[in-house]
């Protein structure tokens, strides 16, 4: 029996990759190809999450390096050059399987997940690229490098606030990495092979064509080959658990009694952190907000995150019932909750994504990486958020929680969104920018030999 075309997926051991590239999965189920998942140990998702997929640990031989966020890199280093032969032996196996022979439609990846490009071509195997963040933020890798050929880095403080010659609307300080800062010649030899796609034939985005026409232009001209943008993958896939944590569905119950808009979520995805002082500021500005909040307080979790601060014992006591704590939530069930008027986000693309699929404006505190361009474009581009920028301070948060979540500002700021909700379900149905997108890739990948 033929199991048809299938499709390798390799993801990035990290939950802001996994869940895009778990979700692409879904939605090429959907289209017919057989979905198998070559992940490393490290971080890796769970199965029974995804029964029809066929999942492939790749011996990664990292269990004894330290997982904390500083040693990212080394981790990142160590899995590709370790995965590099499992993946072949596993493409090998499946080459030579009677069954699967001649069926590998194609192998797509994550681009942090580099070692791919040469295993495929050793094998003469057709790759796709699957990058989970926007447009904007590969673009402006492209100016780092600029920047680094000039010899111009680390750039003074001063230059920071300035404006980043055709990369409008942003700034230096909005670009992937802090340039005012000595960097590694190692931070940007990485970034550079990310920045690559090596003999791959396409490139998969999650992000949407009308938010990004302009920067996947540009774009197109550095990369010559097809873009397919089916953003947003959660809403093009068929509902399923990606979480490397365990959800605390306990909140939805507590969402359940409050009232229509009026909760804040804070969460800050899966890697940032607050310190001691922060935690303590957030606290005490939420609850001067007198705004219910719905808080994710991750534990001191160190695979890749960053270690983050609790509240002080006898803390829960003093917010009361004002607030729901929890360590892991069920984001996009509680983004969907009618409840939820807001969303305090250190702007992941996965979180804008779901934030704006349901219409819930965002308070913006980005951290690293991405996250800068994120949320310059959901602040001052999109007006779908406030920024709350500079040292966190009880004052600060109170303020800027009553203007999202009681002042007239924050109710044209929710509008706005609920529009951009409009755009994207448009986007995802029949006839729509990212479903043509998906025909067209439908297609493409079929269309595909070794
Ligand atoms: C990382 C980077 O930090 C981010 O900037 C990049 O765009 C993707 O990789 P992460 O920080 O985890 O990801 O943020 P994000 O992209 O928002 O992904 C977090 C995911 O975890 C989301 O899909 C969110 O729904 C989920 N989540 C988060 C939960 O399910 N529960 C939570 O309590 C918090």
């Amino acid at each position: 029996m033929s199991v048809g075309r299938c499709v390798v997926l390799v993801p990035a051991p990290y939950q802001g990759h996994i869940t895009p590239m778990l979700q692409l999965g879904s939605i090429l189920q959907s289209r017919g190809f057989s979905i198998f998942v070559a992940h490393s140990e490290y971080n890796s998702p769970d199965p029974s999450n995804h029964p029809s997929f066929s999942f492939i640990p790749l011996p990664d031989d990292v269990a004894d390096l330290d997982k904390s966020f500083l040693n990212s890199l080394n981790v990142l280093d160590a899995i590709n050059a370790n995965c590099k032969e499992p993946l072949r032996d596993f493409l090998v196996q499946m080459m030579e399987n009677e069954k699967l022979h001649g069926q590998i439609a194609c192998i797509v990846y994550d681009t942090i997940m580099n070692f791919v490009d040469e295993v495929v071509n050793n094998l003469q195997l057709p790759s796709i690229v699957m990058r989970p963040n926007t447009a904007a933020y590969v673009r402006a890798h492209h100016t780092v490098f600029q920047l680094l050929a000039k010899n111009c880095l680390p750039l003074p403080e001063s230059q920071m606030e300035d404006d980043v010659p055709n990369l409008d609307p942003f700034k230096y300080k909005d670009m992937p990495l802090p340039l005012s800062l000595e960097m590694p010649e190692r931070v940007f030899d990485f970034m550079k092979e990310t920045y690559e796609i090596g003999s791959s034939r396409a490139i998969i985005w999650n992000t949407i064509d009308e938010l990004e026409h302009h920067h996947l232009s540009m774009l197109q001209q550095i990369f010559h080959v097809p873009f397919f943008c089916l953003g947003p993958f959660h809403k093009m896939a068929p509902p399923s658990k990606t979480s490397l944590l365990k959800e605390d569905n306990s909140c939805i119950e507590w969402l359940d009694k409050q009232q229509p808009n009026s909760v804040l979520y804070v969460s800050l995805g899966s890697i940032v952190a607050m310190d001691d002082k922060e935690v303590m500021e957030t606290a005490w500005g939420l609850i001067n907000s007198e705004q219910p909040f719905l808080w994710v307080i991750r534990d001191i979790f160190a695979n890749g995150a960053k270690a983050n601060a609790q509240l002080p014992d006898g803390f829960e006591e003093i917010i009361g019932e004002r607030g729901c704590l929890v360590k892991w939530a069920p984001q996009k069930k509680v983004l969907r909750h009618s409840a939820v008027g807001g969303f305090w986000s250190h702007c992941g693309w996965n979180s804008i994504l779901e934030s704006i699929s349901e219409g819930v404006p965002m308070i913006c505190r980005p951290d690293f990486s991405d996250q800068f361009i994120n949320s310059r474009y959901v602040a001052h581009v999109w007006n779908m958020g406030l920024e709350l920028e500079g040292p966190l301070e009880r004052g600060k948060v109170e303020e800027i929680v009553r203007r999202l979540m009681v002042d007239e500002e924050g109710k044209e700021v929710r509008n706005r969104t609920i529009d951009m909700k409009h755009k994207f379900q448009e986007s995802v149905e029949k006839g729509g920018a990212s479903y043509q997108s998906l025909n067209q890739l439908t297609d493409f990948i079929s269309s595909l030999s070794s």
